[in-house]
């Protein structure tokens, strides 16, 4: 049963050139005339001159908790409001999980039974969502297992996924973006014996660093803007990103430094932005290696230069120092493969200074960079016949359909390994993220991409008017009313309904399963 429906085979294209011709055609019919320009020019941001990096980065706290007498593991987590000051002298009303903004890194191991409580004392009802997590989807914290105001919500699971770096973040169905926007986001660390061995920089906070990068804007008197989209209706096409900021924060740090101590360290990259693609790398174009990606370990650390980095997608560098070296790390502008005048108004011109590394006078040992990562995860092996679903990412639409609550979209069989086609059949800015798997990027445009992009991954951005093909393995965790879900990870495009949801069902069982959901509620985890 293909999922792509036959009369929506010619459509993207079309769709494509008109947004070829344009929205400058569109906004001069409009009366746009010199807004536009104004709009566009204004739309180019930069703080490259503008940082004195004074700031200390903040390193968000590490919830590293002993088994306890039940043999699990217990994070305890409260999200509440608080106050923060990013800018100096002005206080921003945020969200936090057991502080005022952001919240701990929670650090885990294959094989362990792990319990977090999550507490809502945020004055809406929330979600907190194991973004690359491998576990049963009751337990996953997308927008069926709410959290009402009050409550506390104790989902369990057994962690059995290699080592990476993971994320944690709100999922309620319309409102992620906000959320998330207000600062409830963590960092999930997942250990393993090969992580273990493999000679990378661990020691957290010191030579280990996770890097929150978010965009943010801010009004004068320094609360949070959620203004989004300024040009209206008749350029929402080519800027309907919602949220991108001018001001960036790490780790919830403005115009912040780090002290590196060491002669290597590894640096944990998440981007926990709405909208925004980062582009990263060095001035003079240092050169890092990238050791793992969203879902794992690389076998070969890559040599890179570059390294773009969408909504929802981490890696692991590891940039190496000499002594009283001083090295910034900036977003150049993304290559987003995406056409005029889109490309501005998505951020594709904009250059950010992000974080200044500071290398000591005289800097500890760190072991010599690994040139291999023995039993880093072996690319997912296809089956003879695999079967292929197609995907279209159009406006705020996956396959002419906005997500629905109770509907199931697909049903996969347990443990299968298919192929995923995402089409992005408009021009702007899409990120595909799909819950409890793993994928490898088989193609990208129909070539292979280069090896350091393939994987694996749970999160990829869609470049171009193209198709990313995916080998998707699936987990064997089944359930056959409660769903996982895919989605553009561009925030304001999955709260406008760029997600559906599929069911993880034994085999044989495909066709058995009921397509309808209950209404939306709290499943899974005991709630109180
Ligand atoms: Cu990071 Cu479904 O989300
Ligand atoms: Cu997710
Ligand atoms: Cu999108």
């Amino acid at each position: 049963m293909p999922a792509r429906r036959p009369d929506s085979a010619g459509r993207p294209t079309r769709r494509r050139i008109l947004l070829a011709a344009g929205g400058v055609a569109l906004a001069a019919g409009a009366g746009w005339g010199g807004n536009w320009l104004v709009a566009y020019n204004r739309h180019e941001r930069s703080n490259v001159g503008e940082l004195d990096f004074r700031n200390p980065l903040r390193i968000p706290e590490l919830l590293d908790p002993q088994a306890s007498d039940d043999g699990a593991r217990r994070y305890e987590l409260e999200l509440a409001p608080g106050t923060s000051e990013f800018l100096p002298g002005k206080k921003t009303a945020t969200w936090g999980a057991n502080g005022p903004y952001l919240a701990p890194t929670l650090r885990m191991r294959d094989g362990d039974p792990v319990a977090p409580t999550v507490r809502n004392k945020l004055p809406e009802p929330t979600t907190l969502h194991w973004h690359g997590m491998h576990l049963p989807p009751a337990m996953d914290g997308g927008p069926h297992q709410m959290v009402a105001a009050d409550e506390v919500w104790r989902p369990r699971w057994t962690v059995h996924q290699p080592a990476s770096t993971l994320w944690y973040h709100p999922h309620p169905h319309g409102s992620t973006g906000h959320h998330v926007y207000r600062g409830v986001a963590g960092m999930i660390i997942v250990d393993d014996e090969v992580s273990d061995r493999s000679g990378l920089p661990s020691t957290y906070g010191v030579d280990d660093i996770p890097l929150v990068l978010q965009d943010k804007n801010f009004h004068d008197d320094g609360s949070l803007d959620f203004t989004e989209s300024t040009l209206g209706d008749t350029l929402a096409a080519v800027d309907s990103l919602g949220l991108l900021g001018d001001t960036i924060l790490v780790n919830g740090t403005h115009n912040p430094h780090f002290e590196v101590t060491t002669e290597r360290v590894r640096l944990r990259l998440l981007n926990g932005s709405n909208a925004r693609v980062y582009e990263l790398g060095f001035p003079g174009d240092k050169t890092f290696h990238l050791a793992a990606t969203e879902n794992g370990l690389l076998k070969r650390p890559r040599p890179l230069t570059r390294l773009r980095l969408a909504p929802g997608e981490r890696a692991e560098i590891v940039v190496s120092f000499t002594a009283g070296e001083k090295a910034l790390l900036r977003s150049f502008p993304p290559d987003l493969k995406v056409g005029f005048p889109t490309r501005r108004f998505a951020g594709g011109d904009d250059t950010f200074d992000l974080l200044e590394l500071r290398a000591g006078r005289s800097l500890r040992p760190s072991s010599p960079l690994p040139t291999r990562i023995d039993g880093a995860p072996a690319d997912i092996p296809l089956p003879a016949d695999p079967r292929t679903r197609r995907f279209t990412f159009v406006g705020t639409q996956v396959n002419d359909r906005s997500m629905d609550m109770r509907r199931v979209d697909d049903v996969v069989p347990a443990g299968a390994t298919e192929i995923w086609e995402i089409e992005r059949g408009d021009g702007t800015v899409h990120v595909f993220h799909l819950h409890g798997a793993t994928f490898n990027v088989l193609e990208v445009d129909g070539e292979k991409p280069p090896a350091h992009m393939r994987g694996p991954k749970d999160t990829v951005y869609l470049p171009g008017t193209t198709t990313v093909r995916l080998a998707v393995r699936f987990d064997t965790l089944t359930d056959e009313r409660v769903p996982y879900m895919y989605h553009c990870h561009v925030l304001r495009h999955e709260d406008d309904g760029m997600m559906g949801q599929f069911l993880v069902v034994a085999p044989g069982r495909e066709d058995k399963v009921s397509r309808t959901l209950d209404a939306p509620g709290a499943h899974g985890g005991s709630h109180h």
